[in-house]
């Protein structure tokens, strides 16, 4: 295909607290997508990219007090742009499909509702940082933060504690379920780009209801 007839991939991120099921879930509409001849990139936020995943070692260890909000926002903006900048945009510009396991909304929910960052500060870094990129569809898996914290616990005790990266599991509790209100209100404001997911069914369950919420959204199967 030449320049002039690729069209640009699509890109979609996926949202949702911890253990909501969203690294298994973007695996299985990769392989989803793949089987319909779409040429997938599966990515992830922080990181996807080499840079990029330096910068999330920063973020995903340690204490959760580690940083104070504002560079803890800088941080993920300076691996975002890698990311968009290498992987992300590269990509979509070569027709592909892009997926990525968490994107901006993470950001706005993480440190804007749940450390109190001003919205509209959060809004500021991104338009600054990405000339306000959003994706074209983004999926937000709504898992109860009890159900979602068990499973991501009993994930991260199968591994060493450098392999561990649970500084975001670590919050207080009430925390994850003022998360789990940010990603619906996200959802809430922006209905043509968002759609909730019900992440407490068995894998299958919730990997149906994504694939057909894809399907009828890019036109794919009719
Ligand atoms: N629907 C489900 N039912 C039961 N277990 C699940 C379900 N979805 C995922 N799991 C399991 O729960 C654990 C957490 O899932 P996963 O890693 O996909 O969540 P996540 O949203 O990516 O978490 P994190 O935010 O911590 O990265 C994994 O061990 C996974 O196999
Ligand atoms: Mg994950």
């Amino acid at each position: 295909m030449n320049k002039n007839t690729l069209s640009r991939g699509k890109f979609i991120s996926f949202e949702g607290g911890e253990g909501a099921g969203k690294s298994t879930q973007v695996n299985l509409l990769r392989d989803h997508l793949s089987g319909m001849g779409i040429d997938v990139v599966l990515t992830r936020e922080p990181g996807g990219a080499p840079g990029a995943e330096e910068i999330r070692q920063l973020l995903v260890t340690g204490e959760p007090d580690k940083w104070v909000p504002m560079t803890e926002i800088l941080l993920f903006y300076a691996a975002r742009v890698d990311h968009l900048e290498r992987t992300v945009l590269p990509a979509l510009a070569q027709g592909k499909w892009v997926i990525s396991d968490r994107y901006a909304d993470s950001t706005f929910a993480y440190q804007g509702a749940g450390q109190g960052v001003d919205r509209a500060v959060v809004q500021q870094i991104h338009q600054l940082a990405t000339n306000n990129f959003w994706p074209d569809l983004t999926l937000i898996l709504d898992t109860d933060p009890a159900v979602g914290l068990s499973r991501a616990t009993a994930r991260e005790a199968a591994l060493s504690e450098e392999q561990r990266e649970d500084r975001y599991e670590k919050m207080q509790g009430e925390s994850h379920a003022r998360l789990r209100q940010a990603f619906l209100d996200i959802a809430d404001k922006n209905p043509e780009r968002c759609h909730v997911i019900t992440g407490g069914g068995t894998i299958g369950d919730v990997a149906t209801q994504i694939s057909q919420q894809v399907s009828a959204i890019f036109g794919l199967g009719l």
